[in-house]
């Protein structure tokens, strides 16, 4: 496997007013997915924006099902869409915000583990780094400058390359 150095880079702002007009905007657009959740379950609706190295963005929400785990997270509904309409384009950045139906959020949105897998994986294959937005309805923002701050030391196809005779 080649050696890789793993960026841990992180930003932390009080605020989305210290951000960059496309982060803010971006955020924006997360907040609105949220707004079209399907969340009747949890009440916790999530919205992710994506934005793509061609210029386009897409939003994704959660959909929740009666049987439960057959639901999708906000990140990956926005990153499956994303590459199943544009299967070439990098992934510049994505934005995820929520909101519940109890009080405000005001800490930042940390994605789960089985999005950050996929954020891991859409990463590896665009050879670029994706930075991850992230924000409550309020508060301090969090961008990661890639998402191996997130999920360093990820489960990549290097391994089944390596390792299994699997015509990958
Ligand atoms: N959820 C997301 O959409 N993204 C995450 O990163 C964490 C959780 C959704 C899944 C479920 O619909 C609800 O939030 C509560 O877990």
């Amino acid at each position: 496997m080649k050696k890789e150095i793993v960026p841990l880079n992180v930003l932390l702002f009080e605020n989305d007013k210290e951000l960059l007009d496309a982060d803010r905007f971006l955020l924006e657009q997360a907040r609105q997915a949220a707004e079209k959740a399907y969340a009747p379950y949890s009440r916790f609706k999530v919205g992710a924006a994506v934005k793509l190295a061609n210029g386009k963005i897409i939003h994704g929400n959660n959909q929740e099902n009666a049987a439960y785990p057959s639901g999708l997270c906000a990140e990956r509904v926005a990153l499956f869409f994303a590459h199943a309409e544009y299967p070439e384009v990098p992934v510049e950045a994505i934005a995820i915000t929520a909101k519940g139906n109890k009080g405000v959020i005001d800490i930042p949105l940390s994605p789960c583990g089985a999005c950050r897998q996929v954020m891991a994986e859409s990463e590896k294959n665009s050879n670029q780094q994706m930075r991850v937005i992230m924000q409550g309805e309020k508060g301090p923002v969090m961008i990661a400058e890639s998402m191996k701050v997130l999920l360093p030391f990820s489960f990549l196809d290097d391994y089944l390359h390596k390792y299994t005779n699997t015509n990958l």
